[in-house]
C-alpha cells in the first residue's frame, strides 16, 4: 500500500519504518527540514536502539522515502497516518495545534479518496475536530474517513514494540474502513481490536494512565515499607505473581517520567473533568509521584545535612534506560534540588549527556560511572541503565570520598552493597541505613 506518515518524531519515524518493513512504499513528512536532510543521509534525530539500521535497509530498498513535500506525499498515498505531537499546557489540556495543522494540510491536498489515521496520542473527540477541518477546508468533494489507531510502543523498545505489537486498536466507523486496516497489519500476529473511535481514543489514555497508577501504588506502598522497615521489591514480587495483578510496572523509586505518562494522565484529568467527573484516582496518582524526588533528596539531606561542598556523582540521566530522552527526566529535577545548595555534580549517562546539557546547571560531565565516583561523597543512581548494574564496585568504593549509595531505582541488592562496605539507602528497601523519619 501507499502509506504517507506525517510527523517524524519517535512514533512517526518508527511506525513509517515498520510500515515499509512490512512491504510498503511509505513517505515520511516533516516540516523540519533539517530533520529530513539527516534522514535522507540516515542520520538518526533519536537514540533508538535498532533503528537505524532498519531505516537503512528500507531507505536503500527504495520503500522508506523522507520528505518535506506533504503535497505530493498526500497525493501519493492512499492511508495517511498524523503522528505529530500533542503536548500538554499548563492546565494539563492537550494541544492539538499540531493535529489540526496537520488535518487542514491533508484537506487542501487531497485528490481523491483517503484515510486518514490519527496515530498521535489525542483525547477523546479529537477524530470528531480533525473530520471537521478537513470537511471545512477540502475544496473537492472528496470522500475519506477517520480512524484511531494509538501506538503503544516504549521508547528504548520502539522497534521491538511496532513489529511484536500485544495489540493492535482500530477505532473506526464503518467496519470497511477498518478492515483496510487490518490488510495493512495482517502480517503482525496480534490481536486486533476494531472498536469506535472515540472507545479506541479512550484505551491508550486508560492504558497509560493505569500504568502510570501501578507505578504509583507501588510508590505508595514503598513509603509504608520504610515506615515499618519492610522491603518493597519482596513486597512488589509477592504481589506481581498474582496474575490478575502482574509483575511488571510495580518497581518502586522514583517514579514515572517521559514525554508520555505525566502528560497522558493530566490529559485525562482534564477531558474527565471537562466531561463532568471528577477523576480523583488520577489527582493521587500525579501527587504521588511528585513527591518522589523530594523524598529521595530528603533521604540524601538526613545523611548529609550540610549539602554545600559536597560532591555527588550522578549515574543515569535519561528518564529511563535506552534513550537519550531527557523529557521529564528526574535527574533534572534532583540535579537543580541539591545544586541549588551549593552540591557539586558530577554526572555520566551512556547517551543522554549532549540532550542534558541544555537542561542542567553546570554540572561536570564524566566519561563514565568511574570518573564520576572518583572522590564523590555519594553515588547516586538515577537511571537503572545495565551498564551501572555491572559495575566492578570494589573499585569505585575505593576511590569515592565516602562510599554511600542512593538508589532511586532499587537496582542494587542492599545486603550486597553493605557487605562491599557501603552505606546503602534505595526507596522503600529493607536496609540499616533506609530509616526515614517517621512521617516523611
Ligand atoms: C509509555 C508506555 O509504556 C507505552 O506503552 C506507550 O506507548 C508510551 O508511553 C506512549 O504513550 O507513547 P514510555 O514512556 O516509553 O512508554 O516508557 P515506560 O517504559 O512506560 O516508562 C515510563 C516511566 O515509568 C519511566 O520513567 C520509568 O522509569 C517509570 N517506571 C516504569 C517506573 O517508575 N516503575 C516501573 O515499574 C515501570
Amino acid at each position: 500500500m501507499n502509506i504517507c506518515v506525517i510527523g517524524t518524531g519517535y512514533v512517526g519515524l518508527v511506525t513509517g519504518t515498520v510500515f515499509a518493513e512490512l512491504g510498503n512504499d511509505v513517505i515520511c513528512v516533516d516540516n523540519d527540514s533539517s530533520k529530513i536532510e539527516s534522514l535522507d543521509r540516515q542520520v538518526m534525530p533519536i537514540y533508538e536502539p535498532g533503528l537505524g539500521e532498519l531505516v537503512e535497509r528500507n531507505h536503500n530498498e527504495g520503500r522508506l522515502r523522507f520528505s518535506t513535500d506533504a503535497k505530493s506525499a498526500v497525493e501519493f498515498a492512499e492511508i495517511i497516518f498524523i503522528c505529530v505531537g500533542t503536548p500538554s499546557s499548563d492546565g494539563g489540556e492537550t494541544d492539538l495545534s499540531a493535529v489540526g495543522a496537520v488535518a487542514e494540510t491533508i484537506a487542501t491536498h487531497m485528490n481523491g479518496y483517503k484515510i486518514i489515521v490519527n496515530k498521535s496520542t489525542v483525547p477523546v473527540g479529537t477524530g470528531d475536530m480533525v473530520k471537521n477541518i478537513i470537511r471545512i477546508n477540502c475544496n473537492a468533494d472528496h470522500q475519506f474517513d477517520v480512524v484511531s489507531n494509538p501506538e503503544f510502543l516504549r521508547e528504548g523498545q520502539a522497534v521491538h514494540d511496532a513489529l511484536k505489537p500485544d495489540r493492535i486498536i482500530i477505532g473506526a466507523d464503518e467496519k470497511r474502513v477498518a478492515f483496510k486496516l487490518l490488510e495493512l497489519y495482517s502480517s503482525l500476529q496480534a490481536p486486533m481490536i476494531i472498536t469506535d473511535v472515540y472507545s479506541a481514543e479512550i484505551i491508550k489514555y486508560a492504558s497509560n494512565s493505569f500504568l502510570a497508577l501501578k507505578i504509583s501504588f507501588i510508590n505508595a506502598i514503598s513509603n509504608i515499607c520504610e515506615l515499618v522497615g519492610a522491603d518493597v521489591g519482596d513486597v512488589a514480587n509477592g504481589v506481581g505473581r498474582d496474575p490478575r495483578i502482574g509483575a511488571q510496572f510495580l518497581s518502586a523509586g522514583l517514579g514515572f517520567g517521559g514525554s508520555c505518562f505525566p502528560k497522558d494522565v493530566k490529559s485525562l484529568l482534564h477531558t474527565s473533568g471537562k466531561l463532568g467527573y471528577e477523576f480523583g484516582l488520577l489527582k493521587e496518582v500525579l501527587e504521588i509521584n511528585d513527591g518522589r524526588v523530594d523524598r529521595f533528596v530528603a533521604l540524601i539531606r538526613r545523611r548529609f545535612p550540610e549539602l554545600r561542598g559536597k560532591s555527588f556523582a550522578v549515574l543515569g540521566l535519561s528518564f529511563k534506560p535506552n534513550t537519550d530522552d531527557m523529557r521529564d527526566a528526574r535527574s533534572v529535577e534532583i540535579i537543580k534540588a541539591l545544586h541549588g545548595e551549593g552540591a557539586v555534580i558530577r554526572a555520566f549517562d551512556p547517551v543522554a549527556m549532549n540532550a542534558a546539557k541544555k537542561l542542567l546547571p553546570p554540572v561536570a560531565f564524566c566519561q563514565n560511572a568511574y570518573e564520576a565516583c572518583n572522590g564523590a561523597d555519594a553515588m547516586l543512581l538515577i537511571t537503572e541503565w545495565r551498564e551501572f548494574k555491572l559495575l566492578n564496585l570494589e573499585k569505585i568504593r575505593r576511590t569515592m570520598k565516602s562510599p554511600v549509595i542512593f538508589d532511586g531505582r532499587n537496582m542494587y541488592d542492599p545486603e550486597r552493597k553493605r557487605r562491599l562496605g557501603f552505606e546503602y539507602f534505595g526507596l522503600g528497601r529493607k536496609s540499616p541505613n533506609n530509616r526515614p523519619e517517621k512521617g516523611a
